[in-house]
């Protein structure tokens, strides 16, 4: 296993792929431990780095992983053969915004998708949580630049920006979950939802 994952490292790292942050991680492979969570839902999966990973928290860890991007879903679908998690990880080629989940439910949501459309991501998956179950997502803080979008003068990237912070008020100000930001990795947010 450890060889899997060192090569997909060297791969990331060679092909520009971008993978979690280890401390980002830890803190993810902590939290399905501590919450005994058993189904995931990762919305991109890019090589399938940190879906491995989280099935490998415990052993009645189940992913389901959704990737649009067609060589990376072919990697992934190779590393996870490759680490003999094919029974727990299933890899979907596909926009995770054209997925139909009906049916299913997750106790983690995993958002690691496009950054410009996270609010769209927590809108479709939370009908798919199940009671007390998370919705965590990457990259909250983007680089430093998330709550300095004022001073950035390239536009794309503004524009990006002004979407994350977007999101960071829509998940403050949203009422059924309660949300807690980390300073972890690139930042995570974690927004557990709220029983009634
Ligand atoms: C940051 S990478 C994922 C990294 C991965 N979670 C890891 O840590 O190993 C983001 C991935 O999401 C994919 N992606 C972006 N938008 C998507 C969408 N709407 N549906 C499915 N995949 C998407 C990209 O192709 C890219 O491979």
């Amino acid at each position: 296993m450890n060889d899997v994952i060192k090569e997909m490292e060297r791969y990331a790292e060679a092909n520009n792929v971008p993978i979690i942050e280890p401390d980002s991680i830890l803190f993810i492979k902590k939290y399905i431990k501590l919450n005994d969570v058993k189904k995931i839902l990762e919305v991109g999966t890019a090589i399938g780095y940190s879906a491995i990973l989280m099935a490998t928290a415990k052993d009645d860890v189940e992913v389901t992983t959704i990737e649009r991007d067609d060589k990376r879903y072919r990697e992934a679908v190779k590393n996870v053969n490759e680490a003999g998690l094919d029974d727990r990880i299933e890899v979907v080629f596909n926009d995770a915004l054209d997925v139909n989940l009906a049916g299913y439910s997750y106790d983690l949501i995993f958002i690691d998708a496009a950054k410009s459309q996270l609010k769209k991501y927590f809108e479709k998956f939370q009908n798919y949580l199940n009671p007390g179950g998370v919705i965590i997502t990457d990259n909250i803080k983007f680089h430093g630049f998330v709550g300095e979008s004022s001073a950035i003068e390239s536009k794309n990237l503004k524009s990006l920006v002004q979407k994350i912070e977007n999101y960071v008020d829509f998940l403050k100000n949203n009422k059924e979950f309660e949300t807690k930001f980390y300073d972890i990795g690139d930042g995570l947010s974690v927004s557990v939802k709220k029983k009634y």
